[in-house]
């Protein structure tokens, strides 16, 4: 059984994500989302709101889908679930460098571990989880950029802030 993990900081989740979560399930069997935490972002949500939100947006995949959180390294994670096949995103070239010093620095400290990259579908390449909390904290409108769980929990956020 092939078994991917997608790691990120799902804060939150967006429609991009799951376009790159549906298209790694049909390269493998099982995706595990891997809610990570980026030392260099302070979260929105708690790991149990990313996961909760992620869980409830993919609940129609059930089986094959599983979520999870970590805080240490992705490469310790990836041991313990005996995995070798990271799955990330890929909107623009903007994205690459980040990317490409990440894989390289994971398959140097385990040659066993692929990142294996994704390109997001067009309509999604400008989408980010800060750009659209930013556009919820203003009061806009999110609807077709997220599922339809994280537009309810940005506005209970969000309108709690505002007051
Ligand atoms: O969605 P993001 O913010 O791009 O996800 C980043 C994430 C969580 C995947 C990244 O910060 C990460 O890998 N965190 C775990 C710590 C780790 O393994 N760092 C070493 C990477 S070479």
């Amino acid at each position: 059984m092939k078994i991917a993990v997608c790691p990120g900081s799902f804060d939150p989740i967006t429609n991009g994500h799951v376009d790159v979560i549906e298209r790694a399930l049909r390269l493998f069997d099982k995706v595990i989302v891997l809610v990570g935490e980026n030392p260099s972002k302070a979260a929105t949500f708690s790991a149990r709101e990313r996961v909760a939100m992620i869980t409830d947006a993919l609940k129609r995949h059930d089986s094959r889908v599983e979520v999870d959180h970590f805080d240490g390294l992705l490469l310790d994670y990836l041991k313990r679930k005996k995995a070798t096949i990271m799955v990330r995103g890929l909107r623009a070239l903007s994205d690459f460098e980040f990317e490409f010093q990440r894989a390289l620095l994971n398959r140097q400290a385990d040659e066993d571990v692929e990142t294996v990259f994704v390109m997001t579908k067009a309509e999604y390449s400008f989408i980010s989880s800060s750009v659209v909390k930013e556009i919820a904290m203003l009061g806009g409108d999110v609807g077709r950029y997220v599922p339809q769980v994280v537009e309810r929990r940005l506005k209970e956020k969000f309108s709690k802030k505002l007051l």
